[in-house]
């Protein structure tokens, strides 16, 4: 299934709608902390002593970095940990024209006065949240300068606007995510960010756990379950023969609904496996083949 944020009641930040109507509370332009809590417990299934690790970070105040291609569950961890630890979960999608301004806070015009609004990182260190910036190596340049001094021991965030510094509260969790397969020269984390993260390596489930989050997460039965974790193996496996990035657990999910919705299993995977992954016909049809033999 799709990101499933909303549902808990976990919500990704549209830096864009930060001051919009729909966002004013009592106190006037905050955003409210309590709407960024997870109510009801994600499904997620642990596949290494990621969650022992993460809660043991999380009361060591260590910052997390999660690794891994994308659909693995990353996000997902990230929601369950939220709801674990009884922490607000504040998601920042990173991309190419986010600043450190959109994740700190802006002056905005409200009339004749110009009133301060809290972006999603102030958010989360005043008030103990765990702020996931997503892709985080997509951002500017310029929002490692936030990050370095709040992922050390000063845990410290500079509002150069308001010439303040705010002090990280306990609670206060910063956890990043970071796929290598894409990374090149010119954009990838320096050193001296990535050594300031603990790191969780996330890869696809192995075999008995994908089968049960494919059975679970789009509704099949076992057997399903199982031959679409059998494609995925095959499937992954050609990333030798020059296949960019494997299929994800969350495709092989999609490939699930639409057969469980009674679309033939060669039609399914064609929509929602082969199609999205390569753009290559030839390897398309190699992995039209793979389906024919296991299905
Ligand atoms: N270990 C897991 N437990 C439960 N669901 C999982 C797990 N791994 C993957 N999923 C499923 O795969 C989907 C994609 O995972 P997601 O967390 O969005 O990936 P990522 O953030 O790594 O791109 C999720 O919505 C969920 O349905
Ligand atoms: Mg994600």
């Amino acid at each position: 299934m799709l990101e499933k944020g909303t549902a808990y009641n976990s919500r990704t930040v549209s830096t864009k709608r930060m001051a919009s109507k729909h966002d004013k509370t009592s106190k006037g332009h905050e955003l409210d902390i309590d709407r960024y809590r997870v109510r009801q417990e994600p499904y997620y299934a642990e596949t290494g002593g990621e969650i022992g690790l993460f809660t043991i970070a999380s009361k060591s105040k260590m910052p997390v970095m999660l690794k891994g291609p994308t659909g693995c569950g990353k996000t997902r961890f990230v929601q369950y940990m939220a709801w674990k630890l009884g922490r607000p979960l504040i998601t920042v999608a990173c991309h190419e024209d986010l600043t450190a301004s959109d994740l700190v806070g802006r002056y905005l015009l409200k009339g004749n006065e110009t009133v301060w609004v809290d972006g999603p990182l102030t958010l989360g260190v005043k008030h103990g949240a765990l702020v996931y910036l997503d892709e985080v190596v997509e951002a500017r340049k310029d929002t490692t300068v936030i990050i370095h001094p709040l992922s050390d021991d000063r845990r410290m965030l500079p509002i150069e606007k308001k010439g303040q510094v705010v002090e990280a509260v306990d609670d206060f969790m910063l956890v990043i995510s970071y796929n290598p397969g894409y990374q090149s020269v010119l954009k990838d984390l320096k050193q001296s960010t990535k050594q300031r993260f603990m790191a969780i390596e996330f890869t696809y489930p192995p075999p008995a756990i994908e089968m049960q989050v494919i059975e679970k997460e789009a509704g099949v039965n076992k057997e399903t379950a199982q031959k679409l974790v059998k494609l995925g193996e095959k499937v992954r496996n050609l990333r030798n023969h020059g296949l960019e990035e494997g299929v994800s657990t969350r495709l092989l999910i999609y490939a699930g609904q639409l057969i469980g919705k009674g679309i033939l299993p060669a039609r399914a995977c064609e929509a929602a496996v082969a199609r999205p992954i390569t753009d290559d016909p030839d390897m398309q049809r190699s992995i039209a083949e793979l389906v024919k033999a296991i299905f």
